[in-house]
């Protein structure tokens, strides 16, 4: 990184992430009730070696020493997000004091220690009472899922620096509903386009909320977007790409942006149309302030048969992470640039970016000289997109911890820091070391 960087520059935020599910355990620990995933997780065959969130990295008890971990990285922010089942314990809207006592703690921890706080409302862990009754193909859910943001941010308000409704809505509507890989493991297509409608009408009815108890805090969401090129330069190949970048950004960035679902998406599914009711394009189009960006890839498309008609290749090169993942930071920078090109877009983060590697501890170090590698290639990609213009204002790493990687359980390694999950130890790996010294390189320049 040249010394001009514009990520060395003070304003720039970098920080670390998590979520509760993947690290926190303690499942039913202060009156915590099941999430879709504790319930996805009993079902055989769903997650590798049948492993479950019920330890996790144990943080719900190890957090103080977890945060002392993101202090000693020296990084400006903690991305982590909060436990719907903790806080609202049932369909009447009990609210669970223990839990929310146990995140202010942790505010707490960060707003003295200057590491600003940046939060999640929904990763994942849908209470399981409310996938009783229908879960995201429940209008009402996403009345509930407002009426838990209104909880958290009257308890919490400008403690937090930023809320991000949802992490993913894609993986929730389509890897939930259409490709069985989480829960709640459906495969039907008209359910994950009227899950990913809920979804984002859960995300406007939540804005108001939010921007009410907290009008310091920004407030914004979080998509995945993996950019697609065609895996052969043939013009089948190309439309494909269309279709894919349509059904899997589209589909979620332009109703954000405009209030549209993209015509071509919904009329390639005619059975799929979503049920969308006066109003509600007009709650999900309310102006964001952010808008972060999780990228770890890109697809490479290929046409098929089929409704669909595009399918993701798997990668077969030999730049692959292991989930079998491209390493490809281009993909970043271009992913940024097309975010950023549309007038609508407010300002950008990187909410997510890092690898899974087979990383193993030798005489006491971790040495992931992939993972650095990797980091910084996407710092590199991330500062091409600031140069060509793109208002990009931070980075979290994923992820502060080695956690348990939902279908892929804890086999998958994502974090800065190893896990061993017999003891509980975290020991720092090179990325740890290489991400505290670019931290303490910004500070004394
Ligand atoms: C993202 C998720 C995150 C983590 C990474 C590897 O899709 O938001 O929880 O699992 O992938």
């Amino acid at each position: 990184m040249q010394p001009d960087s514009p990520l060395l520059k003070k304003e720039f935020i970098f920080g670390v992430a998590t979520a509760a599910f993947q690290i926190e355990g303690a499942s039913d620990v202060d009156g915590r009730v099941p999430s879709i995933w504790d319930t996805f997780c009993k079902e055989p065959g769903r997650v590798a070696n049948g492993d479950d969130g019920s330890r996790a990295c144990d943080n719900y008890f190890l957090w103080e020493e977890d945060l002392a971990l993101v202090q000693d990285l020296g990084v400006d922010a903690y991305r982590f997000s909060i436990a719907w089942p903790r806080v609202i314990t049932d369909t009447r809207g009990a609210i669970n004091q223990a839990a929310i006592d146990h995140y202010r703690r942790q505010l707490n921890y960060l707003n003295e220690r200057g590491i600003k706080p940046y939060v999640t409302l929904y990763h994942w862990d849908l209470p399981q009472y409310l996938q009783d009754r229908g879960g995201w193909l429940n209008r009402e859910t996403a009345y509930a899922f407002a009426y838990y943001a209104d909880v958290v941010s009257r308890a919490f308000g400008d403690q937090v620096v930023s809320y991000s409704t949802l992490n993913e809505p894609w993986c929730s509507a389509f890897l939930g509903y259409l490709h069985g890989i989480h829960a709640p493991g459906e495969r039907n297509r008209k359910h994950a386009y009227q899950a990913a409608h809920h979804l984002l009408l859960a995300h406007g009815l939540a804005l108001p909320k939010l921007r009410a108890n907290a009008p310091l805090a920004e407030v914004g969401i979080v998509l995945n977007i993996s950019p697609s090129d065609p895996i052969e330069n043939s013009l089948a190949d190309q439309n494909a790409c269309a279709l894919a970048d349509m059904e899997n950004r589209d589909l979620f960035l332009q109703p954000l942006l405009e209030g549209t679902y993209p015509e071509p998406v919904l009329n390639r599914h005619p059975d799929c149309v979503p049920l969308v009711l006066p109003g509600d394009m007009v709650l999900i189009q309310a102006g964001l302030d952010f808008i972060g960006l999780n990228y770890y890839t890109r697809n490479q498309v290929k046409a098929a048969d089929g409704s669909a008609g595009y399918e993701v290749s798997p990668y077969r090169g030999t730049d692959a992470t292991a989930m079998g993942w491209e390493i490809y930071p281009q993909g970043l920078t271009r992913t940024l640039q097309h975010l950023a090109s549309h007038p609508r877009c407010p300002p950008l983060y990187v909410t997510e970016n890092g690898m899974a590697a087979d990383d193993q501890i030798r005489n006491g170090v971790v040495d992931d000289a992939v993972r650095v590698a990797y980091l910084q290639a996407h710092l590199n990609a991330a500062e091409d997109a600031i140069a060509s213009g793109v208002d990009l204002r931070g980075y979290f790493a994923w992820s502060l911890l080695d956690n348990f990687e939902w279908a892929e359980g804890y086999d998958k390694r994502f974090g800065l820091f190893h896990v061993d999950y017999m003891s509980q130890q975290r020991t720092p790996k090179a990325s740890a070391q290489a991400l505290k010294q670019l931290m303490s390189l910004r500070r004394n320049r």
